[in-house]
């Protein structure tokens, strides 16, 4: 496969911990089921799984704990979408905050080439200054200059125009110079964000309006001040959303040209998908419940077909905390009790077991785990009634040559 098609703009709007690559779902899929199945994954993350069930013309069926995965995964398969409302709504949003929001990253230089008004797409903190990278909205030329802090700078208290949220506490346990969440912005940046959240909340057609929601939870990383330049001297890194912490050299990028350019994805994204599924998408082929696995009372027994799924893997990567900041400003509560990762995992296993029909299969993707863990998670699917019947080993990342892990169960004899 070409590097190229293995990124596919369904996929590429909205970042997610442990999204696995789609052509190695799809061939899972293919094996283990037909045309009409059901098919269910109890941790369904970004929905990658069930985005390809629907491609495929199975049913899909999504179950996660996270109401940030929840909405990514229902975003990312819902279809069809009506482009040509989706373009116009953004022209709404631009009339409403384009204009405030590029006022705020005015800059002192006036454009080399036709004397207008150049905004900040792009601002590095050096020792003692600042490398500006701005763009004139007249002529469109960008000019990089190094301006004085003072010059810039927002010094003590600006008023924020409309909500965000503000004194919330980042969860204790991560590490970091940051212990609030809207420090985690610039004045300008969290300025800038509370009126693109404010105008985009003003979209009327609901399901257009949490596509615009997702491209700014898409872009709220590159919003904060955790970005740094990459030691090359090239491009930049993006935040690491498990320990909060603003470095001495963080850049802060234009938070409408983020949001604008996570936009032109979503466009990318729903097209392809309006190719893809269409009309086949409604309330009988896709269903996802915000809910722990450990309980899928939602389900009937015997009533899926193959259960494909991608666990977490003990506390391994923090899920929860890394969506923590998306959660608070997409309003979703932060607090959730979660079992201790055996018995949760037992758990899901008894109710997977459950809800699957006799002869139907499990495919378990452990991609980076120990020989130890798989033993553990081998025998927690055996205890639960699962018979083992091969463990493949493929690559689950994106690059080359590396080896994971999926095993394969079986509920019923070999
Ligand atoms: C490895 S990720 C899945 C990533 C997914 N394969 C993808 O492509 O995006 C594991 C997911 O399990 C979810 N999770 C953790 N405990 C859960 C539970 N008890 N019930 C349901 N989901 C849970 C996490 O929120 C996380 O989204
Ligand atoms: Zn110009």
């Amino acid at each position: 496969m070409k590097n190229a098609d293995k990124f596919q703009p369904r996929y590429q709007l909205h970042e997610y911990p442990g999204r696995k690559p789609w052509y190695v779902i799809r061939n899972y899929i293919n094996e283990y089921s037909k045309p009409g199945d059901t098919i269910l994954d109890p941790f369904c993350g970004s929905g990658v799984v069930l985005c390809e069930s629907l491609i495929t013309r199975r049913k899909a069926l999504g179950v996660d704990i996270d109401p940030v995965a929840v909405f990514i995964s229902g975003m990312t398969c819902i279809s069809p979408i009506q482009i040509k409302q989706l373009k116009k709504d953004f022209q709404k949003i631009a009339a409403k905050a384009k204009d405030k929001i590029y006022e705020i990253y005015a800059v002192p230089d006036l454009c080399d080439r036709c004397g207008g008004k150049m905004f900040a797409s792009r601002v590095a903190r050096l020792p003692g200054e600042l490398a500006l990278k701005a763009t004139c909205l007249e002529c469109n030329k960008h000019q990089d200059s190094i301006i004085s802090l003072s010059e810039w700078e927002i010094e003590g208290d600006i008023e924020i125009p409309y909500w965000y949220p503000k004194d919330i506490k980042l969860p204790s346990d991560i590490q970091g110079n940051i212990k609030y969440l809207h420090k985690l912005y610039t004045i300008r940046n969290l300025k800038a964000l509370s009126i693109l959240w404010q105008s985009l909340n003003l979209v009327k057609d609901e399901i257009i309006r949490e596509l615009f929601r997702l491209c700014f939870s898409a872009n709220l990383s590159k919003s904060s001040s955790m970005n740094v330049p990459k030691k090359t001297g090239k491009g930049w890194t993006s935040a690491d959303y498990e320990v909060y912490n603003i470095p001495d050299n963080f850049i802060e990028f234009n938070v409408w040209e983020g949001f604008a350019n996570k936009f032109q994805l979503c466009l990318q994204a729903k097209s392809q998908t309006n190719d893809l599924i269409g009309d086949y998408y409604n309330y009988e082929t896709f269903k996802l419940f915000k809910s722990s696995s450990e309980k899928m009372s939602f389900l009937s027994d015997d009533s899926v077909d193959y259960v494909l799924t991608d666990p977490p893997y003990a506390d391994l990567v923090k899920y929860h905390d890394r969506n923590f900041v998306r959660r608070a400003w997409l309003g979703y509560e932060h607090e959730y009790k979660f079992s201790i990762y055996p018995v949760m995992m037992k758990n899901v296993f008894k109710e997977i077991t459950r809800v699957l029909k006799s002869e139907g299969y499990v495919s378990i993707m452990l991609k980076d785990t120990s020989k130890e863990f798989r033993r553990d998670i081998l025998e927690i699917a055996g205890s639960s009634g699962l018979v083992y019947d091969k463990t493949d080993r493929r690559n689950l990342g994106y690059g080359n040559k590396h080896v994971d892990h999926v095993i394969n169960l079986k509920k019923g004899k070999i």
